[in-house]
Parts: C-alpha cells; structure tokens; sequence
C-alpha cells in the first residue's frame, strides 16, 4: 500500500486525508468494518448520525486505538449533523450524541448533511428525525445563519475541531460566506464521471473550501434505491474506464477515485470487502494523464442519483 496523500483545511491547517472511508449503508459488523478500514491503512473515517451506525464506527474506532493501530490525533473522524436538529436549540444536544454513539471527545468535521431543516422530533421518540411526517416534509424555522453560528460553537466548544457543509448550492454557499466567523472547511458533494460539477468545484476551491467526492463510482450505491441508477451503465464496466484500467494496469475503481485525487478532490469509498477496501486505497502509485482527463470529461451528464426526489421527496434541492 501506498503513501496517504492529505489536503489542507483553512483556518486550522489540519491535514485531511485524501482517501477515507465512507459509512453509509454499512449496516452489520460495523465494529469490525470501521476496524478493518483502519488496519487496512484508512485514516478518515465518514459517518453521520443519518447512517444508523455511530455506536459501531465508534466501537471500530476504539478497538483500533486501544490496540495501538492508530493514536486518535492519526485519525481523521467526520460527522454529519442530520436534517432535524437545524433548530438553534438542538444543534449542541445533535452533537453530544453523536459523540457519545461515537465514544469519542471531538470530530474533526462536523458537517451539516443537506441545507434542509426538517422539523424537529424529539429522539426519545426516533433518532434520527425522519424527512417526512405525514408524508409531507415539513420546514422547521431554523435559518442557516443561526445553524452556522451554533456550528461555530462547537469549534469554540472543542467539539468539533473543523465545521463543513454537504450538499449545498452556490447560493446558499455564498450567503454563508456573507456571515461566517468560520467559513466551512470543506464540501461534499456527489461527484463522478457522470455527474462532475466542474464549475460549482472551481468556484468553491477559490473561496478556500475543500471539496470532498462522494458516491465516486456513480450509480454502484443506488442501484437498490433508484431506478435511474439500474438503467445507465455502470462505471465499472464502462469501456472507457475499462480500458483507462487496463492502460494503466489498474482496476475502474482505482481510475474513479485517481480521477477525482488528481483534481485535488478528496474520495471516501465505502466497500464492505476487506480486498476491496485495500485496492480501493491503493491508488498512490500511478495517475491519469492528459488524454484520460479529457477522454472522462466528455462522460458528464450532469447524472445525479442522490436526488430527494428518488426517495420520494418531491423537493428540487439541487435545481
Ligand atoms: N453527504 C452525503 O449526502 C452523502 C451521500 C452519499 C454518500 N456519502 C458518503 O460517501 C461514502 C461513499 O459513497 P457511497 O457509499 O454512496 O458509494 P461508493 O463508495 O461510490 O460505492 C459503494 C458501492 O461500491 C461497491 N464497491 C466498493 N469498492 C468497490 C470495488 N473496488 N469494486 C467494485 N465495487 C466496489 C460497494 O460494495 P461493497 O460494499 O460490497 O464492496 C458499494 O456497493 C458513503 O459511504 C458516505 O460516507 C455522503
């Protein structure tokens, strides 16, 4: 395996790792999963409260560094605020719980998962908060710039050590830009040869935020949950990508996440297979030269799977 490659957050210097894991959908042997992600040479570890797992990714987390695998400060450990804890009276408590799950003291991002403030509903009653009540997404008054302040609490608090966003547009971004004391750290965003945000990337990389990839093989992860996701071509067995592959003596999944690292995006594969998770970091060793870019650019269709609407959520977030 080769050597990590990091990216440098704003105002903390912290060194993001270029490669991490990515939690979602990781639903049995959490522990050993996130445990195995580390031994395998994973130094950031994705998760969010929406994911369901945050007792087990902290558990996977623990056992690595109570054996001496990593030191905490090795590690680069993300979080996600979810949807229904926007209200400024419930963003500490959102963040007291993921770091109990995660038996953990601090993340080192806490990012707020989508720009939608859903209403709150107590978690005694159901953690995490649902989209929709009554089948009906229904908006709970919680303005982002009183979100983002008390964001910016939980990085005075030492809680959260850098503060991101997820899925936000370049309007609600440059609001943000307007008021912040802290402006995020970074930005993710599903990102992939079929969907490619070239201008949204250029323009947040210049007002100093980082970008992160998700879903970077494209349609793999939402053939269950979309029907858009089953009908087009799976990346992998894309001829272009097959045959960038094979020039290069590397797998499709080797050449999707090389693709995003070359433009300095960072990627957080999720795979359940240890080999996997192996090859998928194994991606310091070569990169994709001129043509392959242009030849890849020429993929975009502006193909987005992690659309609300494909969940049944009539709300055109990213229109
Ligand atoms: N901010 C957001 O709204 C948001 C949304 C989506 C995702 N994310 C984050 O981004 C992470 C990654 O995205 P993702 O989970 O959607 O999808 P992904 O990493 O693009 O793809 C995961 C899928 O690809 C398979 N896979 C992994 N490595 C492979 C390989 N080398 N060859 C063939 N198949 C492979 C996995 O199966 P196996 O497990 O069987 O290997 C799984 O089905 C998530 O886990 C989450 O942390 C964030």
């Amino acid at each position: 395996m080769s050597n990590q490659q990091y990216l440098t957050l704003d105002r903390t210097n912290d060194k993001m790792p270029i490669i991490g894991f990515g939690c979602w959908k990781v639903e049995e042997n959490v522990e050993e999963t996130v445990y195995t992600a580390i031994k395998n040479g994973y130094r950031l570890i994705d998760g969010a409260a929406v994911y369901e797992n945050e007792v087990g990714v902290g558990k996977g987390i623990n056992r690595a560094i109570s054996e001496g695998i990593v030191k905490r400060e090795d590690l680069f450990v993300v979080s996600k605020l979810w949807n229904t804890y926007h209200n400024k009276a419930h963003v500490r408590a959102a963040m007291d719980r993921t770091l109990k799950d995660l038996n953990l003291d601090y993340v080192d991002l806490y990012i707020i998962h989508f720009p939608v403030p859903c209403q709150y509903v107590d978690p005694k009653e159901q953690y995490p908060g649902p989209w929709t009540i009554d089948g009906k997404m229904k908006i709970e008054k919680s303005p982002m710039h009183e979100l983002w302040a008390e964001m910016e609490k939980l990085v005075d608090a030492g809680l959260a050590r850098n503060i991101g966003i997820s899925n936000f547009n370049c309007q609600i971004i440059m609001d943000l830009l307007t008021y912040a004391k802290y402006k995020p750290a970074t930005l993710q965003i599903e990102l992939h040869p079929y969907l490619q945000q070239r201008e949204l990337v250029k323009w947040v990389k210049e007002q100093g935020l980082q970008v992160t990839a998700y879903s970077s093989f494209g349609p793999s992860s939402y053939v269950k949950l979309t029907k858009d996701a089953k009908t087009v071509t799976p990346l992998f067995e894309h001829d272009m990508i097959k045959s960038i592959a094979d020039k290069h003596k590397k797998t499709p999944a080797q050449v999707l996440l090389r693709w995003a690292i070359d433009q300095e995006i960072a990627v957080i594969p999720k795979s359940m297979s240890s080999d996997r998770m192996k090859s998928n970091i194994d991606v310091f060793d070569f990169k994709l030269d001129e043509k392959d870019h242009a030849d890849i650019k020429k993929l975009d269709e502006n193909l987005r799977f992690n659309s609300l609407f494909a969940y049944g959520i009539p709300v055109p977030l990213f229109n």
